[in-house]
């Protein structure tokens, strides 16, 4: 069921209209579905439920501790890249020994933040990494968790900037070097050889780069088995697309049955690590229409979110459905969709039919919840966004719009001035 729903013209976030909130706390706003979150964690859950499994979330789509804890709740465990996800992550309860640590440019302080907590694994991009953790458990006098991350040259096909998983992008150990890359981990001391980790790419919308990945991971674990190195975990990272327009990606039941197919007679713990599919469709942006203007070549609506509240159009091209939050009778305006940033990527959409609007409407932008407020900024001086989570007839607010006050907090002024 789809929780962002029209009752006659007026747009629903479960049962509450979306105008309801943005009067009562303002705009820009991001509004996130409890019911569409939990039904997203239970999709994932149910679809591995006959392997043995780890979900760990993707922090980075949407860090919000709310959203955190409601996953939390349910017995998710999260995939972060940074100190501050495993911060946030550990805050908001989920247990360390389901914690996953990906990113090329771990450093020496989150490291030893991880091993302190007892991490489910680090998932190791190079053969320096592997040093640094290695050495960083032996000055703990601890054994540190490690996956190796292969780069398993698979295309993902999809956009460029979020493919992750080829010769030429900055990601995982090569394939090739990566049979020797165990060997050195499995002599090191204070090392603990867990699993094996890829990550191909991000909104990916067909299992076959998913199955060609698994093919060349499942290969290498039967040569480790070959030496001795028994893995406990295959983590076969995130990427699973969402529907944002009209692509129509793989739901997690089939995509769990391209998985699992290749490893059926493999005993072995999957991990998984997905963020778009799990939050991105349980979020929207709403934003007022601020003015209309009508250019020589073209229209402008003109609305107070900017790619500093949004910015997956700016950078990537992205498309996200904007729709009117109450419809009204009226010609549609066809035009861009800007912010009020002094930019000319400035945009939420372009050459877009809007329907019929007006100053002071709000709009909605659809599937929002992933990478929307996790990437925004404050660039041009702009107070980041309010969060709000509904529940049924129940909303609360997750964080608070940041005040002016927020802005400047942390600077100084030095004494020399
Ligand atoms: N695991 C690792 C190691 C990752 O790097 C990522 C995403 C994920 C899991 C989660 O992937 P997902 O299931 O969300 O596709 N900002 C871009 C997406 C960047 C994805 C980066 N890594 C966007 O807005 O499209």
């Amino acid at each position: 069921m789809n929780h962002f729903q029209y009752k006659d013209k007026d747009l629903y976030c479960e049962d509450v209209p979306v105008a309801q909130i943005a009067a009562k706390l303002g705009t820009p706003l991001f509004v996130y579905s409890h019911a569409t979150l939990t039904r997203h964690y239970q999709a994932f859950d149910k679809a591995f439920g006959n392997v043995d499994h780890i979900i760990c979330y993707s922090a980075k789509a949407n860090t919000n501790g709310a959203i955190l804890k409601l996953f939390a709740n349910m017995g998710s465990g999260l995939d972060v890249v940074s100190g501050g996800e495993l911060h946030r992550g550990l805050a908001a309860g989920i247990p360390a020994n389901k914690i996953a640590y990906a990113g090329v440019g771990k450093t020496q302080n989150e490291i030893d933040l991880a091993i302190n907590s007892g991490i489910l694994m680090f998932n190791v991009e190079s053969f320096e990494e592997l040093q640094a953790i290695n050495a960083r458990a032996k000055a703990l006098g601890k054994k540190a968790p490690i996956s190796l991350r292969v780069n398993p040259n698979v295309d993902a096909k999809t956009h460029p900037y979020i493919s992750t998983g080829m010769k030429k992008n900055k990601f995982g150990i090569a394939k090739e070097a990566v049979l020797e890359a165990y060997k050195a981990a499995n002599a090191l001391e204070a090392t603990d050889v867990v699993g094996i980790d890829f990550h191909i790419g991000s909104q990916i919308t067909q299992v076959g780069p998913f199955v060609e990945a698994m093919e060349s991971v499942k290969a290498l674990a039967s040569d480790l088995r070959d030496l001795g190195i028994n893995v406990k975990y295959l983590d076969v990272g995130g990427g699973l697309g969402i529907n944002y327009k009209d692509e129509a990606p793989p739901e997690p039941d089939e995509y769990a049955k391209a998985i699992c197919k290749v490893i059926a007679d493999f005993p072995i713990t999957v991990v998984l690590e997905p963020g778009r599919a799990m939050v991105g469709n349980a979020g929207i942006m709403v934003t007022k229409v601020l003015y209309l203007k009508e250019g020589t070549t073209k229209n402008f609506i003109i609305v107070d979110a900017g790619m500093n509240d949004l910015v997956r159009p700016s950078i990537y091209d992205a498309y996200h459905l904007i729709q009117p939050v109450n419809m009204r009778e009226g010609n549609p305006i066809t035009g861009d969709v800007v912010g009020p940033i002094c930019e000319s990527t400035d945009f939420l959409a372009k050459d877009r039919e809007i329907g019929a609007v007006t100053s002071g409407d709000f709009l909605a932008v659809m599937s929002s919840g992933a990478y929307g407020f996790a990437m925004s900024s404050n660039y041009n001086s702009r107070p980041r966004a309010c969060e709000v989570m509904v529940k049924g007839q129940a909303f609360e607010v997750i964080r608070a719009r940041e005040t002016y006050e927020d802005l400047t907090r942390g600077e100084n002024i030095p004494t020399f001035l």
